[in-house]
């Protein structure tokens, strides 16, 4: 079976200017030196807004630090006529590794139907950014459907028509888990997990499968991080508000710790 590399993703949000982003990676960074974190067990990314990607870059550049940089959009575009637009081109320029495709508040308050997920999935692979493709279903949709099918239905179609994929990351965050403080319960999670895979597996293979990181999300701290990755189909967590705090979020980077075994 493949092994996969733990993924602890921060998703900033729209949280912090470029001068709070240095001084929050600063202390991360130190904070994980100082209890010797193994990067190569747990992979630490952080997202942080476009006017901050250039000011962490250059941190993680001079200072070596093991931390590796995503962005929270991509454009489906190149380049040309689309105002406000980031492309590919730019940010793989600033050496961002990954793109958080499809979240639920850009599904929410931009209309990102699952076509634009998708192209914006052909964008990332274009450019060989690995997109961290959002996927999970509302309060309502998990009373009409359960949890798992608009996850896995979500999943097919951003994978859906590619001539080839390159590799990615999905992660599994409820909608109504987001910001409440309300999380699905570790089983829930890894099944739902377990059913992405399944359903790659199904559709492309199950070498994808086996080698795609599936995360969880959805109002993850420090306190209840272990309990997501004691099931071998989660592979990691996607963090929003816990990822503000240097110190709660080397804690969930060090989550091995935090395992009762
Ligand atoms: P919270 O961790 O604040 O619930 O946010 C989760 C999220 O949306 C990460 O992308």
């Amino acid at each position: 079976m493949t092994k996969r590399t733990a993924f602890i993703a921060g998703n900033w949000k729209m949280n912090l200017d470029h001068q709070q982003a240095i001084a929050l990676v600063q202390k991360l960074a130190w904070s994980l030196k100082d209890a010797s974190h193994d990067y190569s067990t747990a992979e630490v990314t952080v997202f942080p807004g476009f006017t901050s990607i250039r000011s962490v870059q250059t941190l993680i550049d001079a200072d070596g630090l093991e931390l590796t940089l995503g962005a929270q959009d991509i454009s489906r575009h190149d380049s040309g006529a689309y105002t406000g637009e980031v492309s590919g081109l730019a940010l793989k320029k600033l050496d961002v590794k990954y793109v958080l495709i499809g979240h639920s508040e850009r599904r929410q308050y931009h209309a990102e139907e699952d076509s634009v997920v998708q192209a914006k999935t052909a964008a990332a692979f274009k450019h060989g950014i690995i997109p961290v493709i959002c996927v999970g279903e509302t309060a309502e949709q998990l009373e009409s459907e359960g949890a798992a099918a608009v996850p896995v239905r979500q999943t097919l179609a951003a994978l859906a028509g590619h001539a080839s994929l390159g590799e990615f990351v999905i992660a599994y965050e409820p909608v109504w888990a987001i910001g409440t403080g309300a999380v699905a319960t570790p089983e829930v999670a890894a099944s739902v997990a377990g059913k992405i895979r399944a359903a790659i597996a199904e559709a492309h293979g199950d070498d994808v499968a086996q080698a795609t990181r599936i995360l969880y999300g959805g109002s993850v701290k420090a306190a209840n991080v272990a309990g997501f990755l004691q099931s071998s189909e989660v592979d990691g967590v996607l963090v929003g508000g816990a990822s503000l705090d240097a110190e709660e979020f080397s804690g969930i980077a060090r989550f091995q710790k935090h395992i009762v075994l």
